[in-house]
């Protein structure tokens, strides 16, 4: 098997990266990453170069990605622009490389015939109420708040059309909040971890009420790889854990974790169109692929968590500076 990966040197897709490497040692691994911000080849040191080979290309790219794809037997494609704060501020690059990098793909999967795996998000249903008893699940209206979401539900639609009309053989996973190693730190829980290791207190947005449905990034991993290998052509899977906490919880949780006093952080400004709440409901992956979160207990990912970003200051120190002058700006 020759895999493609795109946005491999981003979080999600390197954690991938290196699961695969470790899982399925005869599968032979092509990175395709444009290394913008987020992308860090750090992210895949230390791999057998005769097995994971790096391309520095944009999707955007049209010949760039459609002799990529030529060469590969399936894609996955987690390249995007992921973080909604930045969304807000300046949309465009989310429209070119979330609708626009995945319909070259999509072009190119076309061409050459390839198997494609889409990975998106549960942010695509919008958001739901906190004493709502149904989770999201594969029949969930698209409903989403942000650029962000709304680029995503974009290309989701981009692909199920491609399956739809062109006979495409792809499959789609709509994942909850992923956490774990290698994660920006422009994101929740990097950021709080960070901002506590340099001594300064964490930022909670709003009320704090707003609940995310946590996830190992292992664990993701682990579902597109079931996916992959036994989904049903055209379906669409949700990948999630079971792990509802709202934002108040996890950061009096890293304080207590981190042996500070719970209440040592700062409330900010709400953040414009915050969703309230997301929760999945994985029942079709467990049914029908066999499929089971392992790293259910977040006390302790989260210890292993603090612990890597202890241990990887040299990672994380060159972009945090910047990313809270950023911050500063968007006034959160
Ligand atoms: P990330 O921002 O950490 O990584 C994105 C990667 O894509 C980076 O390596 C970046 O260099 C690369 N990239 C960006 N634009 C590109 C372009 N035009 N061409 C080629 N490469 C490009 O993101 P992440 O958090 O790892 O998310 C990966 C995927 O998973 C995204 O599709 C995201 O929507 C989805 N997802 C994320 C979460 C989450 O909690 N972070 C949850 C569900 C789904
Ligand atoms: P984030 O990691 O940006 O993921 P998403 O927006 O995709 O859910 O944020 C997770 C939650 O944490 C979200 O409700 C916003 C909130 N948040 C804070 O309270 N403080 C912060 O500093 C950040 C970055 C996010």
């Amino acid at each position: 098997m020759k895999l493609l990966v795109t946005g491999g040197a981003g979080f999600i897709g390197s954690n991938f990266v290196r699961y695969i490497y470790r899982v399925r040692p005869q599968w032979d691994i092509t990175v395709y990453d444009a290394l913008t911000y987020a992308g860090n080849l750090k992210n895949i040191e230390g791999l057998d170069p005769s097995r994971v080979h790096f391309i520095q290309a944009d999707i955007c790219d049209e010949n760039q990605i459609d002799k990529a794809v030529a060469e590969c037997d399936a894609v996955i494609h987690f390249a995007a622009e992921s973080h909604n704060d930045n969304s807000l501020h300046s949309p465009w690059p989310f429209v070119n490389t979330n609708i626009v990098g995945t319909f070259q793909i999509l072009e190119a999967v076309r061409k050459h015939d390839k198997r494609l795996h889409h990975i998106s998000t549960d942010e695509v249903y919008g958001d739901l109420e906190l004493d709502d008893p149904n989770k999201f699940t594969p029949d969930s209206p698209y409903n989403p708040s942000s650029p962000y979401s709304s680029t995503k539900a974009s290309s989701d639609m981009l692909v199920r059309a491609w399956h739809r009309s062109f006979g495409i053989r792809a499959t789609i996973s709509n994942c909850s909040n992923n956490y774990g190693p290698y994660q920006h730190v422009e994101k929740f829980i990097p950021r709080q971890i960070t901002e506590i290791l340099e001594g300064r207190r964490p930022k909670l947005y709003g009320t704090g009420e707003n609940v995310r449905d946590w996830i190992h990034t292992e664990d993701h991993s682990s579902g597109v790889l079931v996916i992959l290998e036994k989904g049903e052509i055209g379906d669409t899977y949700l990948i999630g854990a079971n792990g509802e906490k709202n934002n108040k919880e996890v950061i009096e949780l890293l304080l207590e974790l981190m042996g500070k006093d719970k209440n040592n952080y700062d409330h900010v400004d709400d953040r414009p169109g915050h969703d309230l709440r997301y929760a999945i409901d994985a029942s079709k992956l467990e049914n029908e692929l066999g499929w089971k979160p392992q790293y259910t207990n977040f006390r302790s990912g989260l210890e292993d968590t603090i612990n890597w970003y202890k241990d990887n200051e040299s990672w994380w120190k060159p972009q945090k500076a910047k990313t809270e002058e950023k911050y500063q700006e968007f006034g959160r």
